[in-house]
C-alpha cells in the first residue's frame, strides 16, 4: 500500500486520538514509582481508554504469525528496547522504562512512547534519555512538506550520532492513520534529501531508539520483547506527527495537555494579561 493523505476532516479526529493518548500516558508516566509493576500500568491504561470511550490499539495485534499482543501498553525495562509485554516484576529504583500507547479513537490511531528514569539514574543515562527525547524534536523540526524522509532520518540520527550512541537500525518509525502501521518506514538514520517527498496531510509516527552501547538486538523467548544484544542501556521515544501546510504539529504532545484548549490560549496571548 502506498503512503495515505488525510484530509483535514480527518487529522481532526486523528488530534482527538493523540490528545486521549496523551492524557493516558500522563497519568502512566506519573505512576512510574519503584514496586510498580507493568501489570498494573496496564490496567491502568485499559482502564483510562475505556473511560474515554476509545480502544486500545495494540491489543490483540498480531503481525506475520507472532501471537496476539496481550496488552494495552508496550513496556520495556533497561536493555529490553522496545514491544516488552507486562508482567509482574515489580520496578525498582534506577530502572529506566519505556512506555508504548496506542489509542484508536474514532478509527484513527495514534502511537506514542516515552522512556522514564525510576527515581536516581546516572547523569549519562538521564543524558540519553534528554537526547532521545531531544531526537523526536530534531525529526519533528524537519516534518515539512516538501522535504523528504531522509531529511527527517538523518536528524534523528545526528542527535544520536553526535553522542556516540548505539542507533538502532532494526526498528523505526511509520505512517500511522486507520492503521498503526502504514508506508512509509522512516529510519532513524539516512541522508538528507532522499526517499519518500512529503506533503500536507501525511502523519506520520517519530521513533528514535538509542542505546549506551551497541546497535544489535534480538528478539525473547515470548516473540515480542526485544532487547539490546549486547545488555546495553536504550532509550525510546514516540510522537504522532502530522504535516501541515502550517507546518508540522505533534498530536500526541503531553506538553499540550496543559493548554486547557488551544482558543483560549489564543485568546490569552492576543488579550491584556
Ligand atoms: N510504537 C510501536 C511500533 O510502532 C508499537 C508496537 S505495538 C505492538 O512498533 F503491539 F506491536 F507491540
Ligand atoms: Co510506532
Amino acid at each position: 500500500m502506498s503512503v495515505v493523505i488525510k484530509s483535514p476532516d480527518e487529522i481532526a479526529i486523528m488530534r482527538e486520538a493523540g490528545r486521549l493518548n496523551a492524557e493516558v500516558r500522563k497519568l502512566l508516566l506519573d505512576a512510574i514509582a519503584p514496586g510498580v509493576t507493568g501489570r498494573e500500568l496496564d490496567e491502568l491504561a485499559k482502564a483510562e481508554i475505556a473511560q474515554r470511550g476509545a480502544t486500545p490499539t495494540f491489543v490483540g495485534y498480531a503481525p506475520g504469525g507472532r501471537p496476539p499482543y496481550p496488552g494495552a501498553i508496550c513496556y520495556s525495562v533497561n536493555a529490553q528496547l522496545v514491544h516488552g509485554i507486562p508482567g509482574d516484576q515489580p520496578l525498582q529504583e534506577g530502572d529506566i522504562v519505556s512506555v508504548d500507547l496506542g489509542v484508536t479513537w474514532r478509527g484513527y490511531v495514534s502511537d506514542a512512547a516515552f522512556t522514564a528514569a525510576v527515581g536516581e539514574v546516572p547523569p549519562e543515562v538521564r543524558r540519553l534519555l534528554e537526547r532521545t527525547q531531544a531526537a523526536v524534536h530534531a525529526g519533528v523540526e524537519q516534518a515539512l512538506a516538501g522535504n523528504r524522509i531522509g531529511d527527517i532520518s538523518s536528524a534523528i540520527g545526528a542527535v544520536g550520532h553526535e553522542e556516540g550512541y548505539g542507533i538502532i537500525r532494526e526498528y523505526g518509525g511509520h505512517g500511522v492513520g486507520r492503521t498503526m502501521h502504514e508506508e512509509p518506514h522512516i529510519p532513524n538514520y539516512g541522508r538528507p534529501g532522499v526517499g519518500h517527498q512529503l506533503k500536507p496531510g501525511m502523519v506520520v509516527a517519530l521513533e528514535p531508539m538509542f542505546s549506551l552501547g551497541g546497535e544489535g538486538t534480538e528478539e525473547e523467548a515470548d516473540r515480542w520483547t526485544v532487547r539490546m544484544r549486547d545488555g546495553s542501556l536504550c532509550a525510546h521515544f514516540e510522537e504522532t506527527v502530522a504535516v501541515t501546510e502550517g507546518g508540522p504539529e505533534i498530536l500526541t504532545s503531553m506538553g499540550r495537555l496543559d493548554d486547557a484548549h488551544e482558543g483560549a490560549a489564543a485568546a490569552t496571548t492576543g488579550g491584556a494579561a
